[in-house]
């Protein structure tokens, strides 16, 4: 082939990861209640929005977490190995992983995400600042088994998960994360994970409904993404960002609102809309220091240590491997 048939071929054969995204699209799109998965929000537009939401006054979680981080450093560097492998489950800005490598020497960094374009932009920056760390990134779904790199097969094995990520599973999911990650880092391993908490609802509602509409924007890029990459043909100005608290469940959940009655098509499915009905986007599930240390029990982990800060808005756990 030459290379201008092999251009054209790939500009019409979706590659995998389209394929996958137009299976999950339709069949979300197909329940009822219709629903899209959040992990088709991170692509470059939306990894940027996410970054955004993050420096946003409403949104405290990303702040708080830091803080707790760069207050708490030295007595988290005291209960972890020296000379470990540090294990991030995701990769975004790395402001939080540098507080830990500043704090406790590693010899090994596995930052380990689905997309590959920030987990190298990522590991060059660490590198030129670390000059004495071996940074090896996993591009891998976390959410699914994956191998660590050989090189760190003999380190002892830290693993970190911020941003209450953890909370964008159902409970059940995120005790089977947590069992998997334990597997994954195996005997004697640490975990450093930070939750969001349980708290006032208006502070809660605000935070995932900011005033300058970048969590709206963020939410609605889902459907951008469905236009472009599967041909949809979602009217984005029919479509309004909600997020509610929903107490029973002790969850943030955010939905897309049809604001008619419409019909939207997709890779020739057409999918119909009463005014009012919901696309549930995505969840974030908010922990009691209890119903947290429950989790963590449940999944094979022993709690080690919890930091939070004097409000109680958010928590970061140390949890060790339980035999
Ligand atoms: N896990 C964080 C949270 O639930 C970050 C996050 C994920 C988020 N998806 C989001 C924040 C959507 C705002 C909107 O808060």
């Amino acid at each position: 082939m030459n290379v201008h048939a092999s251009a054209l071929a790939e500009a019409h054969l979706p590659d995998e990861q389209t394929t996958a995204f137009a299976r999950d699209a339709v069949e979300a799109l197909s329940q009822q209640p219709k629903r899209l998965s959040p992990k088709y929000f991170y692509d470059a537009a939306g990894s940027e929005l996410f970054e955004a939401i993050t420096r946003l006054p409403e949104y405290y979680p990303t702040r708080t977490e830091l803080a707790i981080l760069r207050k708490r450093g030295n007595e988290i560097a005291a209960i972890l190995p020296r000379h470990a492998a540090l294990v991030e489950f995701g990769a975004g800005a790395t402001t939080k992983v540098r507080l830990l490598l500043e704090h406790c020497r590693f010899a090994a960094y596995v930052p380990v995400d689905i997309s590959g374009d920030f987990l190298h932009a990522q590991a060059s920056g660490l590198r030129r600042d670390f000059p004495s760390l071996a940074v090896h990134p996993v591009a891998a779904d976390f959410t699914a088994p994956f191998a660590l790199p050989a090189a760190v097969a003999d380190l002892p094995k830290v693993g970190f998960f911020p941003g209450s990520t953890i909370g964008n599973f159902e409970p059940h999911e995120a005790g089977g994360f947590l069992k998997s990650a334990r597997n994954i880092l195996g005997e004697r391993a640490l975990m450093i994970i930070g939750a969001d908490l349980e708290k006032d609802e208006r502070v809660l509602h605000d935070a995932y409904n900011d005033a300058a509409g970048v969590t709206a924007k963020f939410n609605l890029n889902v459907l951008v993404r469905i236009n472009r990459e599967l041909g949809g043909n979602f009217d984005l100005s029919a479509f309004t960002h909600r997020a509610i608290y929903n107490r029973e469940h002790h969850r943030i959940e955010m939905h897309l609102v049809s604001r008619k009655s419409q019909t939207v098509r997709m890779l020739g499915t057409s999918f119909a809309f009463r005014p009012g009905e919901t696309i549930h986007t995505e969840n974030s599930y908010k922990y009691s220091l209890d119903r947290f240390a429950g989790l963590a029990r449940g999944a094979g982990w022993r709690l080690r240590q919890t930091w939070t800060d004097a409000a109680q808005m958010f928590s970061v756990h140390a949890l060790e491997a339980a035999e």
